[in-house]
């Protein structure tokens, strides 16, 4: 079993890292692989709305990491987000990366266990976990939780490394995120697999 994680700050090996570093090696602990996907620091383009992705299962946009993290999305068993706060939500590179993945390759997301992680100096990582909660709760995806709410503090990883309570947060999110994944593998072999929910009305307004 795979956990892919997506670590959307700007510094590839800052404070977000060194929480999902923590999370890594929680699942290790487990046998359960995982890869922290860095976004880099280029611009990451916002959904264009283009309505391509719906015919043709891709992002239209092919030059950043959308389309090569939907490919591994496939056969990734759970997910994690981590991103710094920035003034009290998720980097807009992290958005701009969730709402492409999820209206391009939502479907290869769904009913997979997915956790937020959010690394500030000071203040603002539950605002930042409730918005990126909302993609998991949109897409069928079981979130998981910890110890407490899924965050460090830091401005730089050396301050995350003495954050010794944020850290234990993020092992416990490892084993939490082992103990679901385990469990829906077994009962996918004992014949229990996620429902077959359908999903064919579309209406824009409420009565
Ligand atoms: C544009 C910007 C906005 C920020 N807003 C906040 C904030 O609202 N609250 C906070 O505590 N820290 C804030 N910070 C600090 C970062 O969240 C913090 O340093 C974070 O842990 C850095 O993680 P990283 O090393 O993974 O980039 C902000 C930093 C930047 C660059």
């Amino acid at each position: 079993m795979k956990v892919l994680m997506v670590n959307s700050s700007t510094h590839e090996k800052g404070c977000t890292y060194t929480a999902l570093l923590e999370v890594a090696r929680a699942l290790r602990e487990e046998g359960i692989d995982s890869e922290i996907v860095w976004l880099g620091v280029k611009p990451l383009a916002d959904c264009m709305a283009c309505g391509y992705c719906s015919e043709n299962g891709r992002c239209v946009i092919n030059a950043d990491a959308v389309n090569a993290f939907a490919e591994k999305a496939k056969t990734a068993d759970g997910f994690v987000f981590g991103t710094p706060v920035y003034y009290a939500h998720p980097s807009g590179r992290l958005l701009s990366f969730m709402d492409r993945l999820w209206i391009s390759a939502g479907k290869d997301l769904a009913f997979k266990p997915a956790a937020a992680v959010a690394s500030a100096r000071r203040n603002g990582q539950v605002c930042t976990m409730d918005v990126i909660n909302k993609h998991f709760s949109i897409n069928q995806m079981p979130i998981v939780t910890a110890s407490y709410w899924n965050h460090v503090f830091g401005s730089k990883a050396e301050d995350v490394a003495q954050d010794k309570e944020g850290l234990q947060t993020m092992y416990n999110l490892g084993k939490n995120m082992a103990w679901m994944l385990k469990l829906i593998e077994n009962g996918k072999k004992n014949g229990i697999g996620h429902p077959d929910n359908v999903t064919d009305v579309r209406t824009n307004f409420a009565r």
